[in-house]
């Protein structure tokens, strides 16, 4: 049984599932500590667009664009679903496809 404070992260496609206690960190961090491929080519900067996730569920818990995030979104026309994980903290239940991981 996990702690309650703890957030699950649900990656596909593979279903990867990691699991967190701690806050303050963002997506791309957990995944990559997590051994879970996802491209970033500018090592989380929010300037490459290679971390990019859809999001399946959970993202209504999820914290409006940054400022950083909202420029690349509005530059290359982001839906709303789509986000880049190196600028979002974790929230609980969230399920991300990376799009990147299914072209290989
Ligand atoms: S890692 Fe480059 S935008 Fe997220």
């Amino acid at each position: 049984m996990r702690p309650k404070s703890s957030i699950s992260i649900t990656f596909l496609p593979k279903n990867e599932i990691v699991v967190v206690s701690q806050e303050g960190v963002n997506i791309l961090d957990i995944a990559l500590k997590a051994g879970i491929e996802v491209s970033n080519s500018c090592g989380g900067n929010g300037t490459c667009g290679t971390c990019l996730v859809r999001v399946h569920q959970g993202g209504q818990n999820l914290p409006p664009r940054n400022e950083i995030e909202m420029e690349m979104a509005l530059e290359r026309g982001f839906s709303p679903n789509e986000r880049l994980c190196c600028q979002l903290e974790p929230v609980d239940g969230l399920v991300l496809e990376l799009p990147f991981e299914m072209l290989k």
